[in-house]
Parts: C-alpha cells; structure tokens; sequence
C-alpha cells in the first residue's frame, strides 16, 4: 500500500475526509442537464472568498474611525502597492455578489427550485441575501464618503417611523445622536466580523441541504427516481469530475468580465461607486442626490413610493421589507403540478415576465429623483411585484401545464 493511501486510512479512521468528499463531489450525481443558469451558485461562491480575501487585506490597512477612514483609503488608493486592486476587486465584487446573486434567484424562480423539497435550500437562501444586503449597507459606510454618511442617514431613520419607541430606537441603532465615529466602529465590526461569519455558516447550511436533497434542473424533474442497479440515478452524473471542470469554464469567463470592470470601469459609471463618496462625509452638506447603491434600488424605489401615513415613513418600510419577505414563503404560494417555467401554463409565464419588468423598472426609478409620473409608475409596479406573489396560489392552479418528460432532456455531457 502507497504511503499517500495508509496515510489517508489513518486519516478516514479519524475523520471522514473521502467519505465527505464521496459524498459532496465524486458520488454527489447532478443532473447531466444543467445549462447557463447552473452557473451562479459556484460564482457566488467564487465572489465570497473574493469578498473574504481582498477583506482581509484591507482591514488591515484600514483605519475604523470618523477622523482616520477615509484618509486610511486613500491611502490604500494611492500609496500601498497594489491596494488600488485590492479595494477595487472588493467594491467591484459587492456589485458582482448581488448580479450573481439576483441571477441565482431568478433561476430558482423559473425552475421552481423552491419547490418540495428544496424549501429549505430556498429559505437558508434567502437568508443569505438578508445578510448580504445587511453586509453591504454596512460596509457602505466605511470609506465615510459623503454618500456613504447620507445614505446612512437615510436608512437609520427608518426605525424613527416606528410608533412610540422608533425615535429611541434610531439613537440605540446608531449609538449616537447623529452618525458618528461610534456608528461607523460598530458597523466595522458587524461587517467584517459577524455578518461574515453567519455569512459563511448559511452557505454551509445551504450546500448541505441541497445535498441532501439533491439539486433541480431545468426540466424540474426529480432525477433520483429513476435509478440504475447501483442506486445512480440515470440522468446524474458525478459532480467531479464533470461539473468541476464545467464550472472553471463559468468561472475563466466570469473572471474576464470581472477583470474588465475592475480595470476599466470600477465606478462602474457611478453605480458601483457613487461620485459624491470621493468626497470626505460631511454633515452640512447634502449630496444633490441620494441614491443607494444600485442593487437595493428596486426597494428604495418602493420605500420612495409608498403614501406616507399621519406624516410617517412607516408603510413604505413595511412594504419595502415585504417585498423581501414574501419571498420567503415562495415554497407555498407556487401550488402548481410541475415545478419548472418549461412546463408551466401561460399564465405562470406571463407571470414571471410581468414580475421581472416590474423588478427592472423598479430598480431604475429607485436611481433616478422622484417625479409624479416616476411614483405612479412605482406604485403601479410595487403593486405588480406583490400581485406575483399574492395571486400565485390561484394562476398556478388554473393553468393546464404541459406533462413533463420521464427523463431530463438536453446535457450531452
Ligand atoms: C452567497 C450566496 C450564495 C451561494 C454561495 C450559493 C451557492 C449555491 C450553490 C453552489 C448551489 C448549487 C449550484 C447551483 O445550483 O447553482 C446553490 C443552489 C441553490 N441556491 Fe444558492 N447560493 C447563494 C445564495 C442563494 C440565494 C440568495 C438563494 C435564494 C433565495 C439561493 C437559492 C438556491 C436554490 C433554490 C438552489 C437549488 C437550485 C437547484 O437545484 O435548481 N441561493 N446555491
């Protein structure tokens, strides 16, 4: 027996390192008709150790203070070698995170992956995009640009519209009476401590639970029904070596694009990063235009839509953060026979399209300042958005959707 082999039996005696590893990558069978969409998952995973290490490196060069942050980046920016790649492959990365991520999730919602039993694969899921939000309004006030103090603002003075104990609640939320140095040291901790670590737990959780259950594909259809005399399912195919080396193909392609905009674009045209944050915050100065960052736009379009009530914001921040919760309970609202888009009626489809378009126009209103005609277009879309949600139960059902084949179709792996 080879040293490497004894070795790796004192190994498994101990620890079951092949016995894992069998069972997440060489006998892990995935359905042999992923496509495009597939790809998102390991590139969102490819983006958080992005995040996680080009972190590290600025954390420790960074300077968590009201008097010290946005000096210690530019100094980042001008005088440490290499730290202008560093900060820009991180900001670039957040905005990489939620394209990948808003990918993701639309995949699951036209392939139905949120459907029995994946419930919880969907839920950890949307877990982890609360978190990633929280993580990047958190690390938005770091570099205490102008943007990123006024941006704050606006968002620590939503707990204010809550009735009697809102106005204490802001203060304890900011621990100050205005943002402050306070505000951003705890915010620093937050976003390069806690966040990170129930970051990394839930997309722990999230892979063991598809695991467990084994992933969807395009057609929707359970694959570990159909079994060979081994208990391989028929339309799987080992995750590695197959999906490993499809994947580095997603990846070199997505690194391309990624590069591109780190090199060339990094602003990314003032959406990745905000012109008013190349200025130091400054409380007596308000930027001609707040703005969130573009991936919470469609929300903050929403919140800016809503009619306030007796004077407070409240309605807009129950609907804003309704938008996001209804989405956690998309495994009971989809009552169709079929899970995957292919096989649904039309109504699903026009559905999912309508849903889609209110989404985008959302996101482009939330960029742009309000005007009457902007805000009907918003509520109308708001209403549209929850309409999806709301009426699913009911379109799913009356549909006629079409029989979905025995065996996946498609995959010439
Ligand atoms: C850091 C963020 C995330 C990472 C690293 C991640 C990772 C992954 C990976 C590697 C897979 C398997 C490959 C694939 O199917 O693409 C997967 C599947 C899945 N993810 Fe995520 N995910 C993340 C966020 C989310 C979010 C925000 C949701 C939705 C709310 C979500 C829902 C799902 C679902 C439903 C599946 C199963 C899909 C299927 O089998 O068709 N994930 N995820």
């Amino acid at each position: 027996m080879s040293i490497a082999k004894k070795f790796m039996g004192w190994v498994d005696a101990r620890f079951p390192a092949t016995e894992t590893y069998e069972y997440h990558m060489s006998k892990y069978y995935a359905p042999k008709n992923f496509n495009f969409w597939y790809f998102f998952g390991v590139l969102s995973m490819v983006v958080l150790v992005n995040q996680l290490v080009t972190g590290i490196w600025l954390t420790m060069m960074f300077n968590p203070s009201a008097e010290g942050a946005f000096a210690s980046l530019e100094y980042i920016m001008r005088d440490v070698k290499g730290g202008w790649l560093i900060r820009y492959m991180h900001s670039t990365g957040a905005s990489a995170f939620f394209v990948v991520v808003y990918l993701h999730m639309f995949r699951g919602l036209m392939y139905g992956s949120y459907k029995k039993p994946r419930e919880l694969v969907w839920i950890i899921g949307m877990a982890i995009y609360l978190c990633l939000m929280a993580e990047g309004f958190f690390g938005y006030l770091l570099p205490w640009g102008n943007m990123s103090f006024w941006g704050a603002q606006v968002i620590l003075n939503l707990p204010a519209a809550i009735p009697f104990i809102g106005d204490g609640l802001a203060e304890w939320v900011k621990g100050d009476y205005i943002i402050s140095g306070i505000t951003l040291n705890r915010f620093f901790a937050l976003h390069v401590v806690a966040i990170p670590l129930v970051l990394v737990g839930l997309v722990f959780m999230h892979l063991v639970a598809l695991h467990h259950v084994g992933s969807n594909n395009p057609d929707g259809i359970e694959i570990k029904k159909l079994k060979d005399k081994n208990g391989v399912p028929l339309d799987g195919v080992p995750f590695h070596p197959y999906y490993t080396v499809h994947d580095m193909v997603g990846i070199v392609v997505f690194f391309m694009c990624f590069f591109a905009v780190v090199f060339f674009a990094p602003e990314g045209g003032g959406y990745f990063l905000e012109k008013p944050n190349f200025e130091v915050a400054n409380a007596l100065k308000t930027p001609a235009h707040i703005a969130p960052v573009w991936y919470y736009m469609p929300f903050y379009a929403m919140l800016r839509a809503t009619p306030s009530m007796f004077g407070s914001a409240l309605p807009g921040v129950i609907v804003m953060f309704g938008a996001i919760a209804i989405l956690f309970v998309m495994p009971w609202l989809d009552r169709s026979p079929v899970k995957s888009i292919r096989y649904k009626g039309i109504l699903s489809k026009i559905a999912l399209a309508i849903f889609v378009v209110s989404f985008l126009i959302l996101g482009y209103l939330g960029g742009v300042s309000s005007t009457p005609t902007g805000t009907l277009v918003a509520r109308i879309c708001t209403i549209l958005y929850f309409l999806y949600f709301i009426l699913m139960p009911f379109y799913t059902t009356m549909e006629t959707c079409k029989q979905p084949p025995e065996r996946v179709t498609g995959g010439g792996h």
